[in-house]
């Protein structure tokens, strides 16, 4: 294997090599966007760093040049039932470059390699490619093949999974996606077989306008648009098992302990959870019945539930300061955040708690035996604030007289 240069030792300097590469290749380097998208766009959250720049991806000239490169934060919920493995989490950070109508695909592939393999250290051996096989409307990505064949990287047509797009409609095209193998011994299979390789780097020709009826239509000029995620990346160059075996969570696994979980995957899931509410309060999200704020009490409210499983008495006021200072100083957010992080969590966990026994209390009537109707539901939560998923999860878990469900807390409130 390659040796790997000294600055590769944190997210940090990952993230640093990464810019300054694309630096050297006249790319300009954006700062961040905010996790959280303004009201007029159709998502909640910046889910890739190439959303803040969708108008630039099709069409509209960029004040800064044709090309870019960031580090984006990202928040997916869709990957939610995925945290808990070795690389999926809510919140993370993308590395992002951009050729807005410039240079190609195959440009854009070989400099990738480039970095991979002489910036980052990584053995060409332990490299794998996909790429886009065609389709009924489009035809196989020839350029991106041909590209890896040429590099000697071991390549293979997929279709669905070698599609990228930001949602229904938009920009969109074929791409190309980079694995790593991350086993111990020497690569075997091939991504569609093997978890072992991951999915580190994905480069994106948008090429095309998906429409409303499905249709496409060729955009005035193509771009390219690449996507890594940075904690992914510091885990392979790592050589760890596990992005919460990394740099990254270096602080968590020493702060948090796992003694208060009842597993590894439990604590993994807390400390995913809790560390995407820090980047959400720091980013201006404050917990509500619906929209962003929803997403951050969701967030709070597993997390508690788990942790609540070991300790009852649990609290978030006794997170340490460390991790919101770190969490909020990696996420590129003000430090000052930590003092609104300080007053969000634990007032959203003494609802929760309120609400928890207030749920128990009202489930226990008889005309709640029965499963709930939609009637039911609507009363729950006009009434007596209960939220469906609450009801749903208090229901699921049942719990002995004196204990709320799922949690082991005792309920203070309860007369029995
Ligand atoms: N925009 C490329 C990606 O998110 O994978």
């Amino acid at each position: 294997m390659a040796s790997r240069p000294p600055w590769v030792a944190t997210a940090e300097g990952t993230a640093a090599a990464f810019l300054g590469f694309f630096r050297d290749r006249g790319h300009h380097v954006l700062p961040g966007e905010s996790l959280v998208r303004p009201p007029d766009d159709p998502v909640l959250f910046t889910t890739s760093g190439m959303h803040p720049l969708t108008p630039y991806l099709t069409g509209r000239p960029h004040p800064l040049g044709v090309r870019l490169a960031d580090v984006q934060r990202c928040l997916r919920t869709t990957d939610l039932d995925e945290v808990g493995d070795d690389n999926h989490l809510t919140a993370f950070q993308m590395l992002g470059s951009w050729s807005l109508g410039d240079y190609g695909g195959e440009r854009s592939l070989l400099w990738g390699y480039d970095l991979l393999v002489d910036g980052y250290g990584i053995a060409p051996g332990r490299l794998h490619a996909t790429v886009f096989g065609g389709d009924g409307q489009v035809g196989e990505d020839v350029v991106a093949l041909r590209t890896w064949e040429r590099l000697g990287v071991p390549v293979e047509r997929t279709t669905g999974d070698n599609w990228w797009s930001n949602g229904p409609t938009g920009p969109c095209g074929p791409d190309s996606e980079i694995f790593v193998w991350t086993g111990d011994g020497p690569p075997t299979g091939s991504p569609a077989s093997d978890p072992r390789w991951w999915e580190v780097w994905n480069h994106v020709t948008m090429r095309y306008r998906r429409h409303e009826d499905g249709s496409l239509t060729e955009l005035s000029r193509g771009s390219v648009d690449t996507g890594m995620g940075l904690e992914r990346l510091v885990t392979v160059l790592e050589g760890v098992r596990s992005v919460y075996d990394s740099e990254v969570f270096a602080d968590w696994r020493r702060l948090l302990p796992s003694g208060w979980t009842d597993g590894e995957t439990s604590w993994r899931i807390v400390a995913d959870h809790l560390r995407s509410a820090v980047v959400l309060v720091g980013d201006g999200v404050r917990p509500a019945a619906g929209g962003q704020g929803y997403v951050l009490r969701r967030l709070l409210r597993r997390a508690l539930t788990l942790l609540w499983r070991v300790d009852p008495g649990r609290s978030l006021d006794g997170l340490p300061l460390p991790l919101v200072t770190g969490t909020l100083r990696r996420f590129g957010l003000p430090e000052q955040g930590c003092e609104r992080v300080a007053e969000v969590l634990p007032a959203e966990e003494r609802r929760f708690a309120v609400l928890l026994e207030r749920g128990r209390r009202v489930l226990r009537q008889p005309r709640f035996a029965r499963p709930p109707t939609e009637e039911d539901y609507a009363y729950l939560h006009d009434t007596h604030g209960l939220p469906r998923d609450l009801v749903d999860q208090l229901r699921r878990e049942g719990g002995a007289p004196g204990e709320v469900p799922g949690t082991g807390r005792r309920s203070a409130g309860d007369p029995r």
